[in-house]
């Protein structure tokens, strides 16, 4: 059977673990495709609240083999931890896989993370300063350690010998750190490599002898496509692709092997760290999505930036990944509002941006003896400088000032919350299929089901 892909629509913390999760019930794989531990998923079950770094969604199904993917960087310290306490709490981890393909954070990673944000100054991405982007970086420019090499003694030491001392000049010169000692080092990870050898794996074979077996494979990306490293918002993205193709690639699935393409939008806007969020709201209209929502970062704790739902954004990420299906989660969060606005279109006030480039032309006027052009994108600009110049278009709904989470059926919603549902579907161009009302599981309402739709698996 061929695989389902489930991936944040926004800038990340959509809410793709419950999904996942719930997703997972029926799944005979769950793969995690791309990120590391600056990802988290929180998921509230009869068990309690589980807050996952590495280990997939799918964990909390025994029947589910869940594997971390070629395209992961994985933390083994934060891996050993999490799985220690998942076992610890009685998850079951025999299901567990990790790819040894996968890339290695090595201690060195989250230090000159935070060495790099701190040159930034004022241009800082507000990474989580867990390391990805450095561990990415080494990489793509090959002279990184991966999982196999953990499990090889002599490949270790050779590489962690050249690693260790080519990070030490950069430590010790350019930021006066002191210098890493490589003995330690390479004790420690070979332990640790020890320790999680009976879970490595050529994890893309599993992958495909489960497709080819008829198996349900579900991949999921961490992060969300706006912060993609080629098509989010360059360079405040992370290092990884959270995208449809991204998730292929990390999990080691043809795109002829996906059936399926789960976006997961929030019912508004959020973001953690630096970049461009154009529908962001500095007052207590998104101090209420904060509080409401709980928007405080799963990794970091850092609140989370909030605004309206950009559909121009949306539209962009379904397009560019092929969704085939929205999970529209936290609507509740909108319950408190008499009026919702979405973003769908950006209004470019500056003669400078090119017409042709930008895309159509919607008005233009005098203005103080000069003419200003006026000009709606549809679409994220490249440009780092016009998103500075850029305006939301708002189209302006009805709240509905009524509480949603007791919904269990898309009748049950307030009629305005079905006229929001039906507005962004048409801004977005896909079909809402779920829509979160709160936490629970049983708080995913189906909107529709058909034959080829992923309600019945969830409401199963
Ligand atoms: P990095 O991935 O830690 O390098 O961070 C790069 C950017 O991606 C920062 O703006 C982070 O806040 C953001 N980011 C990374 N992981 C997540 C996530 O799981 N959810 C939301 N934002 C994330």
């Amino acid at each position: 059977m061929p695989a389902t892909i489930i991936l944040g629509g926004q800038w990340g913390d959509e809410g793709k673990g419950k999904l996942t999760d719930a997703l997972a019930g029926d799944a005979d794989v769950v793969v995690r495709a791309n990120g590391g531990t600056n990802a988290g998923h929180t998921i509230e079950t009869e068990r309690g609240i589980f807050k996952l770094h590495l280990v997939p969604s799918g964990i909390l199904n025994p029947a589910c083999i869940c594997v971390i993917g070629a395209g992961v960087v994985v933390d083994p310290r934060a891996l050993r931890k999490e799985m220690d306490d998942l076992a610890a709490r009685g998850v079951d981890l025999a299901g567990l896989r990790i790819s040894d393909r996968a890339h290695v954070v090595l201690p060195y990673h989250p230090l000159l993370d935070q060495l790099e944000e701190s040159q930034r100054a004022d241009d800082e991405i507000g990474t989580t300063l867990r390391g990805n982007g450095p561990a990415y970086a080494d990489k793509v420019a090959r002279r990184g350690i991966r999982v196999a090499d953990l499990l090889d003694r002599s490949t270790l030491r050779r590489r962690l010998d050249r690693e260790v001392a080519t990070k030490n000049q950069t430590l010790v010169r350019v930021y006066e750190q002191p210098a890493l000692e490589v003995d330690a080092l390479f004790d420690e990870y070979a332990a640790l490599g020890e320790s999680l050898e009976q879970y490595v794996v050529p994890a893309e074979m599993v992958v495909q002898d489960a497709i080819a077996d008829g198996q349900q494979v579900v991949i999921e990306c961490a992060q969300g496509a706006m912060l993609d490293v080629d098509y989010g918002t360059y360079p405040f993205v992370t290092s990884s692709s959270p995208t449809a193709a991204g998730a292929c690639q990390g999990a080691g699935v043809a795109p002829t092997q996906v059936r399926r393409v789960i976006g997961v939008f929030k019912a508004y806007s959020t973001r953690v760290g630096s970049g461009p969020l154009p529908t962001e709201l500095h007052d207590a209209t998104g101090r209420t999505i904060r509080e409401r929502g709980r928007e405080y970062g799963t990794t970091t704790g850092r609140p989370r930036r909030t605004g309206w739902f950009d559909a121009v954004a949306a539209r962009y990420v379904a397009r560019l990944n092929g969704i085939s299906d929205i999970a529209l989660t936290l609507l509740d969060v909108l319950d408190a509002f008499d009026e919702i606005k979405v973003c769908v279109a950006y209004e470019a006030n500056d003669v400078s941006i090119d017409e042709a480039e930008t895309g159509h032309p919607r008005s233009r006027g005098r203005d103080r003896g000069y003419r200003v052009a006026r000009r709606v994108i549809d679409y994220p600009p490249a440009r780092e400088g016009q998103w500075d110049q850029l305006s939301p278009v708002y189209e302006t709904l009805p709240g509905w000032r009524q509480t949603t989470s007791e919904a269990r059926a898309a009748g049950e919603l307030p009629p305005e919350a079905q006229a929001y549902l039906r507005f962004l579907e048409e801004a977005i161009g896909v079909p809402i299929s779920l829509v979160g009302v709160g936490p629970a599981r049983e708080q995913l309402v189906p909107l529709r089901a058909g034959a080829d739709s992923i309600v019945p698996a969830v409401a199963t």
